[in-house]
């Protein structure tokens, strides 16, 4: 229904989809891999199962499916940091990492090893100095951050679903599902540092 009334207003306009936002939910997202033979032609099965799902990994860890980097990840630091940054990074951004750092093949799922690698712009390797911290704690004392309190008055507050167990991690700011449809999977559309403005007083 929306595709085709979207089809019939780009015929008329002469729009250009490419400046449109992406659509949304996982199906069609980079994070949807049932194109790919490996994946039997599903979507959830390579990060998530039904059973038999691995508890070895942090609690954030939904049922989870996918082989788990051992990588030890070099940190972002610098001297104005407030906050502590975990050093195993033993939480959900370790399950990014599993496919982002390039060590884990994308089809190492479900006890298989698998030979899909990352290459290009979405692989962060093991080297995150150069990325927003993750694994930090959302220190409530420093007034450079908004304080935590329910949703609704982003920009006041900061919604406690964007933290993990009281830290920024890369789903903090990233939707691995793409729910939204923001593009770069975002929680939240960047325009205007959105997104970024969501937590730093600025
Ligand atoms: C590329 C890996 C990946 C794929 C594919 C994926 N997920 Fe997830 N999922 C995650 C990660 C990582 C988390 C934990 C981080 C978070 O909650 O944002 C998660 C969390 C969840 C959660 C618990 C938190 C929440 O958002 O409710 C549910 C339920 C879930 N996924 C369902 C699904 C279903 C259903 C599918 C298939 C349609 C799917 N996922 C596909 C990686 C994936
Ligand atoms: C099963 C492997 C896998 C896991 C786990 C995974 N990703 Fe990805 N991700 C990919 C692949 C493959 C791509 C597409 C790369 C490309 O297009 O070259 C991608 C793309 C992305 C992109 C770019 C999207 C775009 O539209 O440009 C973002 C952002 C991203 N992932 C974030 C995450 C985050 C955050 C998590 C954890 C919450 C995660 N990924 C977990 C495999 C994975
Ligand atoms: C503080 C917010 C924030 C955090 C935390 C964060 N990202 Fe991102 N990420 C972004 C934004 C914003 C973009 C959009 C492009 C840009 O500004 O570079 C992005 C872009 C990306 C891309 C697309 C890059 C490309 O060139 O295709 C990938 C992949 C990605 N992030 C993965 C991750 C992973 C994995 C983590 C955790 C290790 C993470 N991000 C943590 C905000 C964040
Ligand atoms: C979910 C909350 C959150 C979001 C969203 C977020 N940040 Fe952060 N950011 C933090 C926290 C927490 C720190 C660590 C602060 C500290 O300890 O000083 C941080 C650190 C930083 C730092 C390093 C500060 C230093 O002293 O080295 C910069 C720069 C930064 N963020 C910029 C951004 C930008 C740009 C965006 C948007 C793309 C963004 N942040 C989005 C929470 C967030």
């Amino acid at each position: 229904m929306f595709s085709k009334n979207l089809a019939s207003l780009v015929a008329i306009t002469g729009l250009s989809l490419s400046g449109l936002a992406s659509a949304q939910g996982i199906a069609g997202s980079a994070h949807d891999f049932s194109g790919d033979t490996w994946s039997g032609g599903e979507i959830c099965i390579v990060c998530h199962a039904a059973h038999d799902a691995d508890l070895s990994v942090a609690a954030e860890a939904p049922l989870w499916n996918h082989e788990i980097t051992t990588s030890t990840f070099l940190e972002y630091s610098s001297g104005t940091l407030d906050g502590t940054v975990t050093d195993d990074l033993n939480t959900t951004s370790k399950l990014c990492l599993s496919c982002h750092d390039g060590t884990v093949a994308l089809d190492s799922f479900g006890g298989a090893t698998g030979t899909d690698f990352m290459t290009g712009g979405a692989l962060l390797s093991t080297d995150l100095t150069n990325d927003h911290p993750v694994s930090i704690d959302y220190n409530v004392t420093d007034t450079g951050l908004f304080p935590v309190g329910n949703a609704s008055g982003l920009g006041s507050t900061i919604d406690s679903d964007l933290l993990f167990g009281g830290n920024v991690e890369c789903a903090s700011c990233h939707d691995v599902h793409d729910t939204a449809g923001n593009g770069a999977l975002l929680r939240k559309d960047n325009a205007g540092s959105a997104l970024c403005l969501t937590c730093h007083n600025k």
